[in-house]
C-alpha cells in the first residue's frame, strides 16, 4: 500500500521541499496550504488541502477526511519578533495558536488514523525550542510548548503503536524571515529596549547579507527519521543548533546562561555599519 503523509505549511520552505521529496520517493502526500488558489509547482502525488491552524473548525473538518495516515509532519509555523512589550494580546494568542495549539489539535484529531497504520509524527520545533532567544520570546514559548508536549507524548504514544520526534533546526534561509511578524506597539518602548531593538535590526540585516543555508539538511533529517525503525526524540539540524545543544549539555547551567547572555548582549550592541539609516525597520 502506498504510504501516506500529511505535511502542514507547504506553500514554501521546509514543508514544500519535503512534499516534493516525499512525492519523488513514492509517498502519497497531503500538503496543506492556507491559500489553495495559487498552489506551488509540485510533482504528481501531492494533493493540496486548505488549512489555517488558527481556525479550529477547519482543523476538525480536515482531520475528518483522513482515515489512514503513515506520517504526520507538523511543520507550519511563523515567528513573532520584537520586544516582548510590543506584542498585543491578540498577537501572543495567535502565535501560540498557530505554532502550538493548532498543531496539537490537528495531531489529536489524526491519532486514530495514525494508530491504524502504526504511524509516526514529526514536529518541527527549533533551536528556539530549547534556548530562549532575545526578541523571540513568544516564538520561543510556542516552541518550548511543542517540546514539552512531544516529550510527554513520547511516553504515551509508543504503547499505541505511534512514534513522535522533534526536529530542531537552526537558522535556514526559507520564507521564514520574510514571514516573520513584528510586535504592533513598537513606538512605546523603554529606552533600553529601543537601543537593543536597533542592535537586533542590525543583526538581522547582517544575517541577510550573508549567504543562508538552504532547507535541504532539514528535509534530509526528516527523511532519515521517517526511514528509521525507531525515531530518536530530538534531532538538531545545523551548526548553530548543535553548538547550542553542546554548550548547554557540557557547562553547568549558570555558566551556560552567563555565556549566552554576554554573547547575545555583544551581538545586540554591535554597531550597525549602516548607522544612521533605518533599513532594518521591520516590515
Ligand atoms: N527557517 C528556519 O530558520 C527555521 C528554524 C527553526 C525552525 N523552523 C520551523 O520550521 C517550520 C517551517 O518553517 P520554514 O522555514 O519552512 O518557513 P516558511 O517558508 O515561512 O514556511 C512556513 C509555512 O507555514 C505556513 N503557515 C504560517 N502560518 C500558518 C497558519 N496560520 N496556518 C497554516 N499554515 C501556516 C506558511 O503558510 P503561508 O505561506 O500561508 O504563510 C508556510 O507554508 C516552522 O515551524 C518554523 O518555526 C524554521
Amino acid at each position: 500500500m502506498t504510504r501516506r503523509v500529511l505535511i502542514t505549511g507547504c506553500s514554501s520552505g521546509i514543508g514544500l521541499a519535503l512534499a516534493r521529496r516525499l512525492a519523488a520517493e513514492g509517498w502519497q502526500v497531503l500538503a496543506t496550504l492556507r491559500d489553495t488558489s495559487q498552489p506551488p509547482d509540485v510533482p504528481v502525488g501531492v494533493e493540496f488541502l486548505p488549512l489555517d491552524l488558527a481556525d479550529s473548525a477547519v482543523i476538525t473538518q480536515l482531520a475528518g477526511r483522513i482515515d489512514r495516515l503513515d506520517a504526520l509532519v507538523d511543520n507550519a509555523g511563523y515567528g513573532l519578533v520584537g520586544p516582548f512589550s510590543s506584542y498585543s494580546l491578540a498577537q501572543m494568542q495567535h502565535q501560540l495558536q498557530v505554532n502550538f495549539l493548532g498543531p496539537a489539535q490537528l495531531t489529536q484529531a489524526l491519532l486514530p488514523a495514525l494508530r491504524r497504520s502504526g504511524g509516526r509524527i514529526v514536529v518541527l520545533s527549533s533551536m528556539a525550542g530549547e534556548t530562549g532567544l532575545p526578541f523571540n520570546s513568544f516564538y520561543c514559548a510556542s516552541k518550548f510548548a511543542l517540546e514539552g508536549w512531544a516529550e510527554a507524548l513520547a511516553h504515551e504514544l509508543p504503547p499505541q503503536g505511534v512514534q513522535i520526534a522533534l526536529v530542531e533546526p537552526g537558522g535556514h534561509r526559507t520564507r521564514f524571515g520574510a514571514n516573520q511578524r513584528w510586535g504592533e506597539n513598537l513606538h512605546q518602548l523603554h529606552a533600553a529596549e529601543q537601543q537593543l531593538l536597533q542592535g537586533f535590526r542590525a543583526l538581522l540585516a547582517r544575517r541577510l547579507a550573508q549567504p543562508g543555508k538552504s532547507e535541504a539538511a532539514v528535509v534530509d533529517a526528516v527523511m532519515h527519521l521517517l526511514a528509521r525503525k525507531r525515531m530518536p526524540l530530538r534531532t538538531r539540524v545545523g551548526g548553530d543548533a548543535i553548538a547550542l545543544r553542546w554548550l548547554k549539555a557540557l557547562l553547568p547551567e549558570s555558566w551556560a546562561q552567563r555565556l549566552l547572555q554576554s554573547q547575545m548582549r555583544r551581538m545586540l550592541t554591535r554597531p550597525d555599519p549602516r548607522a544612521g539609516g533605518d533599513r532594518g525597520t521591520p516590515s
